[in-house]
């Protein structure tokens, strides 16, 4: 498990992928009480036994003594270049301090590739284009895939390939869900100037993509207070440089999710969280949405008989300056930055944890039945 969790009275859960999988517990102020474990859930059964060739002293039990000499750092391989989107592999270190492994594209290495990291959105239905056989036996395979179930394409064959999972689910081996970051002396938090109400960025509103619910939702709320929106669906297509400070210049955001499934919180969520602004949401239950981020940070749809409600709710915030500003009180305690590079480049930083989790953890792990696991 590379996220940490603190589990608080009112079950509220931070994720920190950043310090994932050193298995640190963070514990603070008044939210939380101790209650931690790196192991929360199990989602298949893992097998840290019987340690593959390459495993040294230096296991995922004692971490704690560097080794005397420096161990070759093991060769992450990302098999596909998400999104064909070039970037500077170096950026996992300057941007974000990981320096775990070697992170690698060139194929030829794949014999001595220690991981390959495998886009699932980029993998054939026959398969043909996965690496080949037959596979080094300390090799682990990861998938790769942060789309939501809905979304998903469910390849034959792939159920018994891999041996870890990286997703934005809380219980995959590399969860991806970085939302906040806790520091002990937290940023003092400035309120962004705000010259719009509510916004709403989209650019995909197929229904058949299980879209259709925001649609609704939406339609029925613009009805009532106007939806400042921006994307494709507005001919108005943000800038990436203009996406953070867009958003932040609005007091709502609609956090509204494309599918509705447990711990499917995007960047739709902690862009918002993170720039000042209050996000409504729209997706899992609040309860789930509790466990990512602190209750009276952020608006839910369900809090509301209906979208004419939370829109009388939205214009009396309006006229109420400090009614709107206590659902920034949380900041008090922690603080949020986006740890993103770009709104739409998330995967880098995806990939950048995978590097860290494998530098980190060497034991032998089989992830059985993916797909009984990712659609449940
Ligand atoms: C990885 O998973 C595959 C498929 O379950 C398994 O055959 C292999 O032994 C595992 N290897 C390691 C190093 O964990």
């Amino acid at each position: 498990m590379t996220f940490i969790s603190a589990k608080s009275n009112q079950g509220f859960l931070i994720v920190m992928g950043w310090l994932g999988g050193f298995g640190t517990c963070l514990m603070f102020l008044q939210y939380m009480s101790r209650n931690c474990s790196s192991h929360p859930f199990i989602p298949y059964v893992a097998q840290d036994i019987n340690p593959s060739d390459k495993i040294s002293s230096n296991s995922d039990a004692a971490p704690t003594t560097p080794p005397a000499a420096q161990p070759e750092k093991p060769i992450l391989l990302l098999w596909f270049l998400p999104e064909n989107y070039k970037w500077d592999f170096s950026d996992c270190k300057t941007i974000y301090n990981i320096d775990g492994c070697h992170l690698t594209q060139d194929r030829s290495l794949y014999n001595q590739a220690d991981a390959v990291l495998i886009f699932h959105k980029a993998i054939s239905w026959d398969l043909s284009n996965l690496p080949p056989s037959p596979r080094p036996p300390f090799q682990k395979w990861i998938w790769f895939h942060v789309e939501s179930p809905t979304n998903t394409k469910r390849i034959p064959g792939l159920e018994n390939l891999f041996n870890l999972t990286l997703s934005y689910r809380r219980n995959a081996d590399i969860s991806v869900r970085n939302l906040l970051t806790v520091s002990k002396t937290p940023n003092k938090f400035e309120l962004p100037k705000k010259d719009k109400l509510v916004c709403w960025f989209v650019s995909n509103t197929n229904p058949s993509t299980g879209t259709g619910t925001r649609m609704k939702y939406y339609e029925e709320l613009s009805k009532h207070i106007k939806v400042n929106i921006y994307g494709n669906m507005a001919g108005s297509r943000l800038k990436d440089e203009e996406y953070y400070p867009t958003m932040a210049s609005c007091k709502f955001y609609l956090s509204f999710e494309n599918s509705i499934h447990k711990d499917y919180i995007t960047e739709k969520f902690n862009g918002p969280l993170s720039v000042g602004t209050v996000p409504v949401v729209l997706g899992a239950s609040r309860e789930n949405y509790e466990q990512f981020a602190p209750g009276d940070s952020f608006i839910h749809v369900n809090d509301f008989p209906d979208a004419s409600a939370l829109a009388q709710h939205l214009l009396q915030l309006d006229k109420d300056d400090e009614a709107y500003r206590r659902y920034f009180d949380w900041r008090k305690h922690v603080s949020a930055t986006p740890h993103l590079i770009m709104w739409n480049q998330e995967f880098i930083t995806y990939i950048c944890h995978a590097c860290e989790y494998i530098g980190i953890h060497r034991a032998y792990k089989q992830a059985h039945n993916i797909y009984d696991w990712y659609f449940s």
